[in-house]
């Protein structure tokens, strides 16, 4: 199903997926894109914002390594503004970590190098700032990689959009309740106004949000992964300064450098998160999914749970034992689009004609800003190679109600399992 280049396109969504896809298309030639977000991106809730996200091209899976590193030459050209190579180690206390172990071997399969830590101390020898001890760990580090700020590259590719002629459309106006639907075709969106928006075709790039507009649960579902925030004085961010983006592959707990300027320190975890389940309403049923907040910002109320906050304690103790008891300055529940192995979805869907569906992004999908949109677009106009399009698959989901489904990434995370948000915990989200 072609898509001429004067056809109207609504793009839900204005994260790193919606944005890169909205720039390429319009580069392509299309002349009637319209972005749609609850909020102005960077969107104060999305998980394409706040200060930092790690950039790396290490992957155990060979078609994200490749896709890092045309998403690397970006950051080192275009965004090189907004790109800190710091650096990155990855740490495990066990030895032969297996996904660590892969993903060195990746990488030099790939034409790059990582320097092998049999001991991690051997890092303070680049590293002398770095507070931890790192006795009893390993791993390598890869000095190709490192940091950017997340907000600033967004609001430079919501800029570029919006220069090049795409609309971007945001509050009440750009929220979307449900897709306007006639017969098995999708011809628009509902807001939540009471208006509604027509288009020949629409993509959904909604992230973690996409459950509450499409029947996804055999192939997404969404997960809370706790960030904490800690204000430094100068003076302390200097003593980090040439340190390495780090994270402990034992517990999930990644470490960034402090920022330059606002000096903040950031830890998170890459795990496998908290469930927020809701019932939400969708062609007439009832069904139960975890996704983030709609009505209002996930981001307002700086809650985490007890454990996911002890647990970002204990990891602060351990990478930086002289800032253990600071307070936090902020903390948020970052939302992942998880899916079964982690790869993403980029696909038309497989019975509602009109609708194109970029998402899936299970927590590392923000490092291919500068290249997604070309992939994204090449699927969208059918020009993708065959073994893209079948890993970014969408599958019609199962006759049967499927049993619930682990969609626990590539392998790449640690710490507890996923467990489901209690309703006294749901109610201070
Ligand atoms: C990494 O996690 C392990 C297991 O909990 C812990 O023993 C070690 O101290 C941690 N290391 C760092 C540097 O965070
Ligand atoms: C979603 O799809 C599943 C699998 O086909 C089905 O069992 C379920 O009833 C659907 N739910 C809704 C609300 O359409």
């Amino acid at each position: 199903m072609a898509t001429s280049k004067s056809d109207s396109i609504i793009i839900v969504g204005a994260g790193v997926f919606g944005l890169s896809t909205a720039l390429e298309l319009n580069r392509r030639g299309y002349k009637d894109i319209t972005v749609l977000d609850r909020y102005n991106p960077p969107a104060a809730d999305g998980s394409s914002v706040d200060i930092s996200r790690i950039i790396r091209i290490d992957y155990a899976d060979p078609v994200y390594c490749k896709m890092a590193s045309e998403a690397y030459q970006g950051w080192q050209t275009e965004y090189k503004d907004h790109y800190y190579e710091s650096g990155f180690a990855l740490l495990s206390q066990t030895p032969d970590n297996e996904w660590i172990a892969k993903s060195a071997a990746t990488v030099k399969a790939n034409g790059g190098t990582v320097e092998d830590l049999d001991d991690a101390r051997q890092l303070l020898r680049s590293f002398p700032n770095i507070q931890s001890d790192l006795a009893g760990m390993n791993g390598y580090l890869n000095r190709r990689g490192g940091w950017a700020d997340a907000a600033s590259s967004i609001q430079k590719l919501a800029s570029q959009c919006s220069v090049a002629g795409v609309s971007i459309i945001s509050g009440p106006r750009g929220s979307v309740g449900s897709l306007l639907k006639e017969g098995s075709r999708v011809v628009g969106v509902n807001l939540v106004n009471g208006g509604s928006l027509r288009a020949s075709r629409v993509i959904l790039s909604t992230g973690a949000w996409t459950n509450r507009l499409l029947n996804i649960t055999h192939a997404a579902t969404s997960s809370g992964q706790p960030v904490g925030f800690i204000q430094l004085t100068q003076d302390e961010a200097r003593s980090l300064d040439n340190t390495p983006v780090m994270i402990n592959m034992s517990t999930g707990v990644f470490v960034f450098p402090p920022t330059p300027g606002s000096n903040i320190l950031k830890l998170a975890r890459h795990g496998y998160g908290y469930a927020n389940e809701v019932a939400i309403q969708l062609d007439g049923a009832t069904h139960t999914v975890s996704a983030p907040k709609f009505e209002s910002s996930n981001a307002g109320t700086g809650y985490i749970p007890q454990d996911a906050d002890d647990d970002l304690r204990k990891g602060l103790k351990q990478f930086f034992p002289k800032f253990a008891d600071r307070p936090w300055m902020n903390r948020r529940i970052c939302w992942y689009t998880d899916t079964p192995k982690g790869d993403f979805i980029i696909d038309n869907h497989p019975s509602l004609r009109g609708l194109f569906v970029a998402t899936g992004g299970a927590g590392h999908g923000f490092k291919f800003l500068p290249v997604l949109g070309k992939y994204i677009a090449d699927c969208f106009e059918n020009k993708a190679p065959a073994e893209l399009r079948e890993k970014w698959r969408l599958q019609e989901a199962p006759r049967e109600s499927p049993a619930e489904k682990s969609m626990k990434g590539d392998g790449s995370r640690a710490g507890p399992p996923l467990r489901k948000l209690t309703s006294t915990e749901k109610a201070r989200l």
